[in-house]
């Protein structure tokens, strides 16, 4: 099987790049780096079985040069809360269309990374896949990121309605662990570590009493591996997360660190940010996932506790820091 990633040298794409390579396939990996790094990809850049391109995925002409049996398409620009909301609207919108103009071509899957935050604003929590997606105003620049996600959605099926192309949709919810972008970019656990070993306040996005469920990186992948392979993944939609009982409040995500990370009975230094700093904002209040349909159609199992994953998490970003 010839795999594609994009968005090969980030996060998820690195980790995932590793367990197909680690299985035998022939992979593929683009990246333009303007997130990722060259580092991520060192422990198998020169696998016989791994090409690298580096290229912006938003020139139509890029994947020309590949060929492959699924595409998956991780490359996106996320929440603007620092960066704009046009870029994300505009490269996410091009990256993609060029993405499934080339699987429509060499009637190839795409397996598509969308994202918990479609649900939006949902207070119907747990959020299985056919829960309603509710997104705040147009005025409020943070949807930017989900619509982008929700017109990719709509663009897929509606080429599988038409075209027949094969597709797998999944809705990620907050991934974290090695080799994750250590800035907001990566989520709060590695804005919290990262504070912590610079000494600084950790720094909180609103009141912290907002809450998430997030899925240690190895599970992440196990899903994503799933939709890659099992064939009854083929033409629908899945959530990939941990267990619902993981929802977690930021603020306590906080401590919880702080704890991991230093002595009983010592008390961290929280900076609470208000979301003003980022313009007009909204955030979501809790994000709990419904994982039955993975769990009973494709025999995912999430393997990681909070605590667990966030201790080796915390090893890798000392020793990252280290350096
Ligand atoms: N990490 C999470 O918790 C999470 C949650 C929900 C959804 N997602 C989605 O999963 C996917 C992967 O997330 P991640 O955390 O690994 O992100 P990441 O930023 O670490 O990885 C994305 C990679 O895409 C590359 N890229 C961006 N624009 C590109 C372009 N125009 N051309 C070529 N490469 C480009 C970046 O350099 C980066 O290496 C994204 O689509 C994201 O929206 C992630």
């Amino acid at each position: 099987m010839k795999i594609l990633i994009t968005g090969v040298a980030g996060f998820i794409g690195s980790n995932l790049a590793k367990k197909i390579i680690e299985r035998g396939d022939t992979l593929i990996g683009i990246d333009n780096l303007s997130y990722g790094t060259i580092r991520n990809l060192e422990p198998f850049i020169n696998h016989p079985n791994f090409t690298f391109i580096q290229g912006d995925l938003a020139n139509p002409l890029l994947l020309n040069q590949t060929h492959s049996d699924i595409v998956v398409h991780l490359a996106s620009q996320k929440i603007p809360r620092y960066t704009s909301a046009l870029r994300t609207l505009e490269e996410n919108y091009l990256m993609l269309r060029n993405v499934i103009h080339k699987c429509l071509q060499d009637k190839s899957k795409i397996v598509f990374s969308s994202t918990s935050d479609v649900y939006g604003k949902n207070p119907e929590v747990p959020f299985n896949e056919e829960s309603n997606l509710v997104l705040g105003p147009t005025s409020v620049k943070r949807w930017a990121y989900a619509s982008s996600k929700l017109i990719g959605e709509q663009l897929i099926i509606a080429n599988h309605d038409e075209f027949d192309m094969k597709y797998t949709i999944m809705r990620f919810f907050g991934s974290y662990g090695p080799n994750q972008n250590t800035t907001w970019w990566g989520g709060p656990q590695a804005v919290f570590i990262q504070n912590i070993l610079e000494g600084k306040p950790i720094e909180v996005h609103g009141d912290g009493l907002q809450t998430r469920t997030f899925t240690y990186v190895d599970d992440t992948v196990q899903g994503i591996m799933k939709c890659i392979y099992e064939e009854k993944s083929e033409n629908d939609i899945f959530n990939i997360a941990s267990d619902p009982d993981e929802e977690v409040c930021i603020k306590d995500l906080a401590y919880k660190i702080w704890d991991l990370m230093n002595d009983r009975g010592s008390i961290p230094d929280i900076k609470l940010i208000p979301y003003s700093n980022f313009g007009k904002y909204e955030d979501v209040l809790r994000r709990v996932p419904d994982i039955t349909k993975i769990k009973t159609m494709l025999g995912y199992k999430p393997a990681y506790k909070l605590e667990e994953g966030l201790k080796i998490t915390i090893k890798w970003q000392k020793e990252l820091f280290k350096k």
